[in-house]
């Protein structure tokens, strides 16, 4: 019998992780919605229950490391039945934006430690709890969301592009280190996706400009290379690929195709 997948996906309560739940559970996967807002997370479940998968929400703020031991426990218990997380998605983000020498000070915090904390420490210490497991049992998939921010710079986002820089060089060098294990570790890097996170960006763009929110929008999806917004499900389907596959230090960059002009081009390989 073909063994059941379970599966993690960090800030799966709305947006790309919504998408990537959804997506895995339909693959057969059981999943662990885990992000800090629980109503969020409890309607994702509700949708993956009510279409016949198994999921359950998880409360996890990955910048609290303190909890992690907790949060685990708690998910060890549940999918017992079923068995141990063998597929983790890092996919919980933040990006705030402000001139890169304010960062250091913006608001009185942090910029640069509170993006490193959510998007590298929160994904790393993640690994470190789950893939010794894995090695163990000589099976894992590792699939870790970072951005076209983590291989090209963009203005007003020093902050964000650091941490997801970090995140692809861990993830990139984390791999040589898996191969052979069983355990294999893979990154996404979308350009903008249509999601929460872009709309709060339109919305603090349209704010400064003056500019139409279908202006900003349309300025955004052609600063894709493919010329389109990335959709959600579109990188849920590359995530997917990445979970039941055996490729092992993939970077797969996904540009934002336009359908029926350039879909076919919608990801490229590193
Ligand atoms: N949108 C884009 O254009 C784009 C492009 C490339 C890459 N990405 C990356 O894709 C990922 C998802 O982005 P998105 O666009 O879906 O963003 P989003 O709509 O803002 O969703 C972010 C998710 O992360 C969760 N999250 C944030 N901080 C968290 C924390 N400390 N602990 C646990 N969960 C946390 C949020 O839930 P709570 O706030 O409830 O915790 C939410 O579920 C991020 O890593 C982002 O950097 C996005």
């Amino acid at each position: 019998m073909e063994r059941r997948h379970v599966a993690l996906v960090t800030g799966g309560g709305r947006g790309i992780g919504r998408a990537i739940a959804l997506r895995v559970a339909r693959a057969g996967a059981a999943v662990f919605v885990a992000a800090r807002s629980q109503e969020a997370c409890i309607a994702v479940v509700d949708e993956i229950v009510d279409g016949g998968g198994t999921a359950w929400p998880l409360y996890l703020d990955v910048a609290d490391f303190s909890m992690f031991d907790e949060a685990l426990a708690e998910a060890r218990e549940l999918a017992g039945g079923i068995g141990a997380i063998d597929w983790l998605v890092n996919n919980a983000g933040i990006a705030v934006s402000a001139p890169f020498l304010q960062h250091g000070r913006a608001g009185g915090e942090d910029l640069y430690a509170k993006h490193l904390d959510v998007n590298f420490h929160g994904p790393r210490r993640l690994i470190e709890a789950l893939v010794p497991g894995m090695i163990e049992r000589k099976y894992g998939r590792v699939v870790n969301v970072a951005s076209s921010a983590g291989l090209h710079g963009h203005a007003y986002v020093a902050a964000y592009c650091a941490s997801k820089h970090a995140l692809v060089g861990y993830s990139v060098s984390a791999a040589k280190e898996l191969a052979k294990t069983g355990v294999t570790m893979n990154l996404v890097c979308p350009h903008y996706v249509d999601s929460p996170m872009t709309d709060a960006s339109v919305e603090r763009i349209v704010a400064k400009t003056k500019r139409s929110e279908a202006e900003t929008r349309a300025l955004l999806a052609a600063q894709n290379p493919g010329g389109a917004l990335v959709t959600g499900d579109e990188v849920a389907d590359a995530v997917l690929a990445l979970l039941q596959g055996d490729q092992n230090g993939a970077v797969a960059e996904l540009v934002g195709a336009r359908m029926g002009v350039n879909e076919g081009e919608a990801v490229r390989w590193r």
